[in-house]
């Protein structure tokens, strides 16, 4: 607990002068360097990381901050802080998003490991507070909401998109990184480390982590042994729940509903952790109907098709790729996933190239209808096709950063 009334308590008086001529974010900066200070709070002092704010081991600390700089900019008894009414105001809104409120679910969620974690009211908040993710400006109030956080990437398999935004989201945010470059080779799992030893030592530096491993179940297993939040970026061919959120926010901006179209999934349906993750959402919606078109070796799997059954999920299988683009609303097309195969390269080659997305299937969609893809892609959207309007995946991909955003604030503001 920080007590605020303190002989201890560094005061600012003598930078007063100074502080006057900083800009605002210039001042914000100084508040953290002055918690840094703070005698009661040695964990923050210790952990306190120079440039991208203080570190600490769980956020209630950063709450404390946080309430601490609040107290500390309003105190109407130090005449030298004292604000005119316009600032004060100014200072209520940044209080109401330091402490945000949720009314959905969001409220109570402490992590990202299942897009099942997810239902209607909270998808529909979570791109609510994405839609005005995509408005913070360079050197706005918003731009420092995560001010003082540190948010760890943790990658064991490649990627461009997710460790990316999600490191962007971070600092567009105002939030420091902290990252390893391909944590399979160069943290210290390439010594035999555990994932639970490396999570809880990880989760120490920071506020927030982001993983990506090459094994089903590895972001569930390392959030049991986690006090701070996690975020799943893949857990190899299990699931990818924030590619599931921005897709879902994607439909819903390309197609304008959620309820009452028909999606087709194309292509490695076996392996795509991003195709079950987002089946999976979309059954929070009203008359969503599915399209399977996949190779016989990498077909759609029993569990989601069991999943989609119990939930009275209309689903098809087809191998007509033209037919199927004629009926859908929804074209998402994904990758045959050659790292998945290991030494079934007969099965890969079978696989590939059978299912491309070019001009033919362009003409047989309809004009309002979208084609996504969460990529990367190899040879299965041709690139002639990437003008054409209702080619959604690089907006898909930008969504992902502002979907990003909006779950940090939600993980880490409450
Ligand atoms: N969509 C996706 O997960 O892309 P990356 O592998 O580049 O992160």
């Amino acid at each position: 607990m920080l007590h605020i009334q303190n002989n201890n308590t560094p005061r600012p008086v003598e930078k007063q002068s100074k502080r006057s001529r900083e800009s605002k974010r210039e001042r914000e900066r100084t508040k953290i360097r002055m918690f840094s200070m703070y005698p009661h709070s040695t964990a923050t002092m210790g952990a306190f990381a120079t440039g991208a704010g203080a570190t600490s081991t769980n956020r209630k600390q950063h709450h404390h901050l946080r309430r601490y700089l609040n107290t500390f900019s309003t105190n109407k008894n130090n005449k030298t802080r004292r604000r005119s009414s316009s600032r004060r105001r100014k200072g209520d809104e940044r209080r109401t998003m330091v402490s945000a409120k949720y009314s959905s679910g969001l409220q109570k969620l402490e992590n990202c490991v299942d897009s099942g974690q997810f239902d209607r009211p909270m998808m529909e908040e979570l791109f609510t507070i994405a839609d005005e993710m995509a408005k913070v400006k360079p050197g706005s109030k918003d731009s420092l909401l995560l001010q003082g956080y540190l948010m760890s990437t943790l990658f064991y398999e490649a990627s461009t998109r997710t460790r990316l935004s999600f490191e962007s989201a971070m600092g567009r945010l105002g939030g420091g990184i902290v990252s390893t470059e391909s944590a399979g080779e160069y943290s210290s799992a390439a010594k035999g480390e555990t994932l639970e030893d490396t999570m809880r030592t990880v989760e120490s530096y920071c506020d927030i982590v982001v993983l990506r491993h090459f094994q089903a179940g590895s972001a569930a297993k390392a959030a049991k042994v986690m006090r701070a939040p996690l975020i799943n970026a893949g857990d190899g061919p299990g699931q990818h729940p924030t590619q599931a959120l921005l897709d879902v926010y994607t439909i819903q901006k390309e197609i304008g509903r959620l309820d009452g179209f028909k999606i087709a999934f194309v292509g490695d349906l076996a392996n795509g952790r991003t195709v079950r993750s987002l089946a999976m959402a979309l059954t929070k919606f009203n008359d969503v109907e599915f399209f399977f078109v996949a190779p016989d070796v990498v077909k759609m799997k029993d569990d989601i098709k069991l999943f989609l059954d119990e939930r009275g999920v209309k689903w098809s299988e087809s191998t007509d790729l033209i037919a199927t683009a004629k009926k859908v609303d929804v074209m998402y097309q994904t990758r045959i996933q050659k790292e998945r195969f290991g030494d079934r390269l007969d099965d890969y080659e079978k696989a590939k190239g059978k299912y491309i997305i070019d001009q033919s299937v362009m003409d047989a969609l309809s004009d309002t209808a979208c084609v996504m893809h969460p990529l990367p892609r190899v040879d299965e959207i041709d690139p002639a096709v990437d003008g054409d309007k209702r080619s959604a995946y690089f907006r898909q991909a930008q969504n992902g950063l502002f979907v990003r955003m909006a779950l940090l604030k939600v993980l880490l503001l409450k």
